[in-house]
């Protein structure tokens, strides 16, 4: 039965739709619900609402969802709408009119918020740590073949002499730049919605400072129009930290194509994949994939931002479609990076091909800067070395 259900029947097309995915998205934040559920009964306790003989009896049922979830017997159902109906009549079949009371002094709106925050912040300690071990995978790489030079490229010509590690380390180095954006966005998203209701508060005294605390969160996000305000807004800036990761992941995977094209790098064949009419390929699909997903990310962040634009106040279900994209970007970006953490470990490189690209074109400005060692002004050497290529 339906939070709201007040005795008429919802057109069925209407209820399917509505609902649209969320009793399958919300299979992911319902174990943080029930987590949140479990303070914010507490607060209720605190605030009178419910006895400490109830308090228990709350927590005990909450306990009892949590491990029926965590065996794969929780469904949620289209009739339910989302995950936090399923909590509340689970505690009211158990409970009976103690069920009844854990919907005081919280609206689904903070609810969602609190469940979102809380996954989110557990889903991008996956992916911080996932970031780490390709991190160490490029070390490796770069410990292993660091020395060997090739050519750096502009505009896709041979310009001056660069070597692996410099190539390498730029990954890395960018990468550890993504993971403090990452982490400082963390920092402004880490603030307890829990208790700001539908977006206008409640009207009743309740210890917001409790519940974040027990939660983990920072602070307490005081103005609940700003805290409704911030669905979507916080989205918007975690899916912009890790589009900078897959951006990253997108311009390697590029320069990945392009050196193994060269012959400078090796693709070892377990990460090649093949055609089915010709016989001697040995194809990278699985860089152009990463190079392409990036894109869905970048459209995952303009929809979260186009989205919330343009909304008055306070809640509107168009919030809802938030969830698909932003956990689709999640399961994209854990994808992308594992792939590539297996790219850095298959990959070698070709010394002796590379070696062969370091000709006299790739030296000609170290060639003006050895005459500006011995005193002759710049765009003189500059000119003396230029006439040497002339003709080439
Ligand atoms: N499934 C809803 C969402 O994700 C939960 C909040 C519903 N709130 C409401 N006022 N209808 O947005």
């Amino acid at each position: 039965m339906k939070l709201w259900d007040k005795g008429y029947n919802v057109d069925s097309f209407v209820e399917r739709f509505t609902t649209g995915e969320d009793y399958i998205l919300d299979m992911r934040i319902l174990p943080h619900d029930i987590r949140a559920s479990k303070v914010h009964a507490e607060v209720l306790q605190k605030a009178g609402v419910l006895t400490d003989e109830e308090l228990s009896k709350i927590k005990i049922a909450l306990d009892e969802l949590l491990k029926l979830y965590e065996g794969g017997k929780v469904k949620i159902k289209i009739e339910d709408e989302d995950c936090h109906t399923v909590i509340e009549n689970f505690l009211t079949e158990r409970l009976g009119e103690i069920g009844k009371k854990i919907h005081t002094a919280r609206s689904r709106n903070d609810q969602v918020l609190t469940a979102l925050r809380l996954y989110y912040r557990e889903i991008i300690k996956d992916i911080t740590e996932s970031v780490k071990s390709l991190i160490a995978s490029v070390k490796d790489f770069s410990k292993k073949y660091g020395k060997i030079q090739f050519p750096g490229f502009t505009h896709t010509r041979k310009a001056m002499p660069t070597d692996i590690k410099t190539w390498s380390e730029a990954l890395v180095d960018s990468l550890k730049d993504d993971l403090k954006l990452l982490k400082a966005v963390m920092d402004i998203t880490d603030q307890s919605p829990l208790g700001t209701g539908a977006g206008y508060g409640v009207p009743l005294n309740i210890d917001r400072e409790y519940s974040a605390k027990k939660l983990g969160f920072k602070k307490v996000q005081k103005n609940p129009i700003y805290t409704q305000n911030s669905r979507g807004k916080f989205e918007g800036m975690i899916m912009h930290a890790l589009l900078q990761i897959s951006l990253d992941l997108n311009r390697f995977a590029t320069d990945i194509i392009f050196l193994s094209f060269l012959g400078i790098l090796k693709l070892d064949v377990s990460i090649t994949t093949g055609s089915s009419i010709m016989p001697q390929k040995k194809n990278p699909d699985v860089l152009e994939l990463i190079r392409g997903y990036h894109h869905r990310i970048l459209s995952n962040e303009i929809f979260v931002m186009s989205i919330i634009s343009n909304m008055i106040m306070g809640y509107h279900k168009d919030y809802q479609l938030l969830k698909k994209v932003v956990f689709e970007t999640f399961d994209i970006l854990i994808d992308m990076i594992r792939a590539m953490d297996i790219v850095f470990k298959k990959m070698s490189v070709d010394e002796k091909a590379a070696s062969e690209m370091m000709d006299d074109e790739i030296f000609a400005t170290h060639r003006v800067y050895e005459l500006v060692k011995k005193g002759v002004p710049f765009r003189e050497a500059y000119r003396i070395v230029a006439q040497k290529f002339k003709e080439k």
